[in-house]
This record gives structure tokens, C-alpha cells and sequence, in this order.
């Protein structure tokens, strides 16, 4: 598909709130000694980089791959672990990092996976929502932008694999 992209949310912006975010999460594990950021791979790792460079805090990195659903193929939405945490984290305080929540599934799934391994907490924080597209619910934690149902791109969110390394996030618009 022949496209443009057009600035949606500037990088100035995306980096403010990313600064704030980053403010609320030290304000809300001081005392902790350890905070296991997860990275879901791999639309997250962009905004993870950001983050946790925001945030005063003991933290620690880990990464998981779930499956990708595609577009409307599996009617099931089942999701599953490609790549499993490389650590333990019983006991831990936990955030899972994401770059965008859509249906909800991938997050409602890793969530569920997570707090088995009984954790001393499990947050989310993303950094875009679709509310409008959730088909499960999720509590999360920290949102750095509510957004209309658009296709979007950068900080880490592809098209096709693309475009992830764009600074700013930025909107498909197809080209006549
Ligand atoms: C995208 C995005 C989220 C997920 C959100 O990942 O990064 O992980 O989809 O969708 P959901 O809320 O409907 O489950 P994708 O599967 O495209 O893989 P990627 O992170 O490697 O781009
Ligand atoms: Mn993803
Ligand atoms: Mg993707």
C-alpha cells in the first residue's frame, strides 16, 4: 500500500511524557529493592529504552515474545510465549512494558502467565491505548497516550516491520 506518515504525537511530547511516567513509577516503588521492567518484543523495546532511563530505581531488564495473532486469522485470539523470561521473578516487584494495547489479548494473556509465578507485584504500563478496541480488559497502571483508532507507527510500533526507529509517533495515511 502506497502511504504517507504524518506526525500524530511529536517527540518532544512523546518524550515528556515518557519523563513524567518515568516520575510517577520511582514515586511509586521507592523503598523497593528491586523493579524487573519486561519488555514484550518486539514493539516494546523502544519505549523500554526510554523509560527506564526516566526512572530513579533499582531496575533490572527482562524480555518475552508472544505470539503475534495477525490480522483476524485465528478466530481463537490464543496467544502464546515464543520466548520465556530468562529469570525468576517470585517476589519481584514486576512492570510489564508495552507499546500499545489494541484488542487486549496479548497483555490479558502475559499478565495471566505472570501472576502465576507469584510476583510481589505486577504493573502495566504503555505507552499508547486503543480503548476503543479492547475485547478483553486489562488493568493497566500507567498510560502515556489514549488514542482514536488510528494505524499507527514509531517508538518502537511497526507497519510490516517498519518504521519502528521513528522518534516521534506517527499516523499511516494511505496514498492515492
Ligand atoms: C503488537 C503490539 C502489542 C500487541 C497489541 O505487537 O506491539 O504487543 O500487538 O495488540 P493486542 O492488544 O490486540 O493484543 P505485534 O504482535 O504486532 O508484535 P511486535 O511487537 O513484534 O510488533
Ligand atoms: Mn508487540
Ligand atoms: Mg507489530
Amino acid at each position: 500500500m502506497k502511504h504517507n506518515v504524518e506526525v500524530m504525537i511529536s517527540e518532544a511530547d512523546v518524550a515528556a511524557r515518557i519523563a513524567k511516567l518515568g516520575e510517577e513509577i520511582t514515586a511509586r516503588y521507592q523503598g523497593s529493592d528491586e523493579v524487573v521492567m519486561i519488555g514484550l518484543l518486539r514493539g516494546s523495546c523502544v519505549f523500554l529504552a526510554d523509560l527506564c532511563r526516566q526512572c530513579q530505581l533499582p531496575i533490572t531488564l527482562d524480555f518475552m515474545t508472544a505470539s503475534s495473532y495477525g490480522s483476524g486469522m485465528h478466530s481463537t485470539r490464543d496467544v502464546r510465549i515464543l520466548k520465556d523470561l530468562d529469570d525468576d521473578i517470585k517476589g519481584k516487584d514486576v512492570v510489564i512494558v508495552e507499546d500499545i494495547i489494541d484488542t487486549g489479548y496479548t497483555l490479558n494473556k502475559v499478565r495471566e502467565i505472570l501472576s502465576l509465578r507469584e510476583p510481589k507485584s505486577l504493573a502495566i504500563c504503555t505507552l499508547l491505548d486503543k480503548p476503543s478496541r479492547r475485547e478483553v480488559q486489562v488493568p493497566v497502571d500507567w498510560i502515556g497516550f489514549a488514542i482514536p483508532d488510528e494505524f499507527v507507527v514509531g517508538c518502537g510500533i511497526d507497519y510490516a516491520q517498519k518504521y519502528r526507529n521513528l522518534p516521534f509517533i506517527g499516523k499511516v495515511v494511505p496514498q492515492e
